[in-house]
């Protein structure tokens, strides 16, 4: 299969989505000048064609297209091409209103936006499918196609008529007959039993709660109905261009699509990154996404989009004051990105992000904006050869999965305070603030390379994903748990005692009486109880002694066998356990305040030998370590000094430094020994 080396060739590639149907032609002139200035090497051409190559039902209009492929390609700039299927023509919406995807409520959304079509609509399907065709046979010698990206970060839900009868075809294939769907839904509850398969809908507008297990479901479908439309585009290219890699870029930790599943049928994972400049936490949710992308990926990754400023649909929208931008690319670049693309290339005039940043503004070239562009263009082509290729190598793991995300954020729930993305990143974010590098990986992949394993929040876990964890642990694993795990199989069904008994069993819990959500705002002292800290204090380097748990606290009767390491004081809870431990298989029953969780994690990965990237950060300060290069990412705007022990060239300046380096505002090094 081809990789993403296929398309790099030793180098990052740098660059962004480029719509030059937007532009008179003489632009396209100056646009590729400035390219080549700026240092880019490749864009993504034609993501909303669609209208411009088929303007009328089975027109096609490529000699625009020809021209711009020519042009690129004799100033050096490859191309990766679109399929520009995410924004259906006006005329495919009105001669064929089943292609339009309908809400909850039957209400249709038409065209006049973009990512109006209906994903199981056969008519949108057999129209992108021609588009595919002809697009790729006409460009499949093109010497300056390097990659094809499928439509654009594929999000469209659907409750229309011919969603509801493949999402009845989805579940026929899932449990064969009716009864089997009756016994998975639990349709027993509220007397929802179904008599015939037509009565089977997508889970619409309904007086009260909804079916659980329905709502799981549709899911699931949902995303299947859209991966199923990513792979038929994707075995069209595929059958024309068997040499070139195939992409489509996800949203940056999007609940609607199976992660795992869809990064299996890429040969590139790519994603859009949008944190806000104004976000304090902005570098830690950029790190969660990359650690996120690089193990869907296995390896280096595609950042498909970023923005060089602001963003344009925030309530308020801030520009990325100087240096940002060229270090949240080199954090991407770190944590294993070898293309690095905008969105997009130049500011539109027209249209609805005309006040949406670009790598050239609407200042020109004489902007702040593209002066620091042409910095990172060079910069990273200075990278290319030394990175290229190389991996990010992590010893913990934290594990995600979606399923047990659709399944833990629906309503119904004791508390929704307790959300599974937020939660992923509480527990990332204490791992990336304590400088450990992690992977994430789904709960039933082979986890042996890892020494410690994270498990923020799996609601739904299977029978295979338990045994695996109990396999790691045995085989020698550190394993930390958070609240809310094995609490249902996969059809949504509680697990007997509230709680999967093999994890009960593993981490000493002998009855789970009761669920304690706290409110927002409201904490619980858990204290480290002297009598039963013993080998727990020198796991945790007897520091930490007290902390307060929020969002969540537990009920829980130990058996004799587990160590309590903290206990609740205060309050209903008062003795009772608040951190479990038998052996190496750590359970938390609240979530400890940031600072608390980060030392914790600190110590129990110290216990099972893994150690930070470079100890004695000054705050603010990243490290990663790619192949055998140190990136230091400085996130804040004082001037620090970093110690690192020996001798390096930076690479960024070439300049050797010894012992120490020193970083100003945003400053970066990426160090060779
Ligand atoms: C992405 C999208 C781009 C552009 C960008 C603006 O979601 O793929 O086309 O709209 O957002 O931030």
């Amino acid at each position: 299969m081809p990789a993403l080396s296929d398309a790099t060739r030793g180098r990052i590639l740098f660059g962004g989505d480029h719509n030059p149907e937007q532009w008179p032609e003489e632009t396209w002139h100056e646009d590729v000048r400035l390219m080549k200035d700026a240092g880019v090497t490749s864009v993504t051409v034609g993501v909303f064609s669609w209208s411009r190559l088929e303007p009328r039902p089975g027109a096609r209009e490529f000699g625009w297209l020809d021209r711009l492929l020519d042009l690129l390609h004799d100033n050096g700039v490859a191309v990766v091409l679109a399929t520009p299927t995410a924004a259906p023509p006006p005329w495919l919406g009105r001669l064929h209103p089943e292609t339009l995807p309908r809400d909850e409520d039957g209400h249709v959304e038409r065209w006049g936006g973009r990512q109006h079509f209906a994903p199981s609509s056969a008519v949108y399907r057999r129209h992108a499918a021609a588009i595919t065709e002809d697009l790729a046979a006409r460009y499949a010698a093109h010497p300056a196609l390097v990659m094809w990206h499928i439509n654009n970060e594929y999000c469209t839900y659907d409750w229309g008529d011919e969603a509801a009868a493949g999402f009845r075809r989805w579940l026929r294939d899932r449990y064969g007959t009716l009864d089997g769907l009756n016994t998975a839904w639990g349709t027993a509850f509220w007397g929802q039993e179904h008599d015939s398969w037509e009565g089977v809908l997508p889970p619409r507008r309904v007086h009260y709660l909804k079916n659980p297990a329905q709502v799981l479901d549709f899911r699931r479908f949902s995303s299947d109905a859209l991966l199923a439309c990513f792979t038929a585009e994707r075995d069209i290219v595929r059958r024309h261009t068997p040499h070139l890699p195939v992409t489509t870029n996800f949203m940056p930790l999007w609940s609607g699509q199976d992660g795992w599943r869809w990064a299996a049928e890429e040969d590139v994972v790519s994603v859009d990154l949008y944190p806000d400049p104004r976000d304090p936490d902005g570098p830690r949710h950029g790190a969660l996404v990359q650690d996120l992308a690089r193990s869907q990926a296995g390896g280096p990754w595609m950042l498909m989009e970023q923005a060089a400023g602001a963003v344009d649909w925030r309530p308020v929208n801030h520009p990325k004051p100087r240096g940002l931008n060229r270090l949240w690319t080199l954090q991407a670049v770190a944590r294993g990105a070898d293309a690095v693309h905008y969105f997009q290339w130049r500011q539109s005039r027209q249209g609805a992000e005309k006040f949406h940043s670009a790598m050239l503004g609407h200042a020109g070239e004489e902007g702040r904006g593209f002066g620091e562009v042409r910095r990172i263009g060079a910069e990273l082509a200075l990278l290319g050869p030394e990175v290229s290729g190389s991996g990010v190598r992590a010893d913990i793991a934290v594990l995600h999965d979606w399923d047990a995300w659709w399944a833990g954020d629906q309503d119904g729930r004791p508390t929704n305070g307790t959300g599974h993305a937020e939660l992923l990143s509480a527990w990332h974010g204490a791992l990336w603030e304590a400088g450990l590098t992690t992977d994430l990986a789904h709960p039933e992949s082979d986890l042996s390379a890892y020494r410690v394993l994270v498990v923020p929040r799996l609601h739904l876990l299977t029978d295979t994903a338990a045994d695996n964890l109990l396999a790691r642990v045995a085989a020698g694993a550190t394993l930390v748990c958070g609240f809310r795990t094995g609490v249902v199989d996969p059809d949504d069904r509680v697990r007997p005692g509230g709680m999967d008994a093999r994890l009960r069993d593993l981490f000493g819990i002998r009855v789970l009486h009761e669920l304690w959500p706290l409110e927002a705002g409201e904490s619980v002292e858990c204290d480290g109880w002297e009598g039963e800290l013993g080998s727990n204090r020198t796991a945790l380097g007897g520091q930490l002694r007290v902390f307060r748990g929020t969002l969540w606290s537990e009920e829980i009767e130990a058996a004799p066998s587990a160590e309590a390491a903290f206990r609740y004081r205060g309050g209903e809870l008062d003795g009772l356990p608040a951190v479990l431990r038998r052996d190496r298989a750590w359970y938390f029953s609240t979530l400890p305040e940031p600072g608390a969780l980060k030392a914790l994690l600190t110590a129990i990965a110290a216990d099972a030998g893994v150690r930070p990237v470079l100890d004695g950060l000054p705050a603010g300060v990243e490290a990663v370590r790619r192949g055998d290069l140190l990136f230091l990412l400085h996130h804040g705007r004082s001037t620090v000094t970093v110690d690192v022990p020996g001798g390096h060239r930076d690479l960024l300046t070439g300049e050797t430094v010894t012992d120490r380096v020193t970083l100003g505002r945003y400053g970066a090094a990426v160090l060779r020994p």
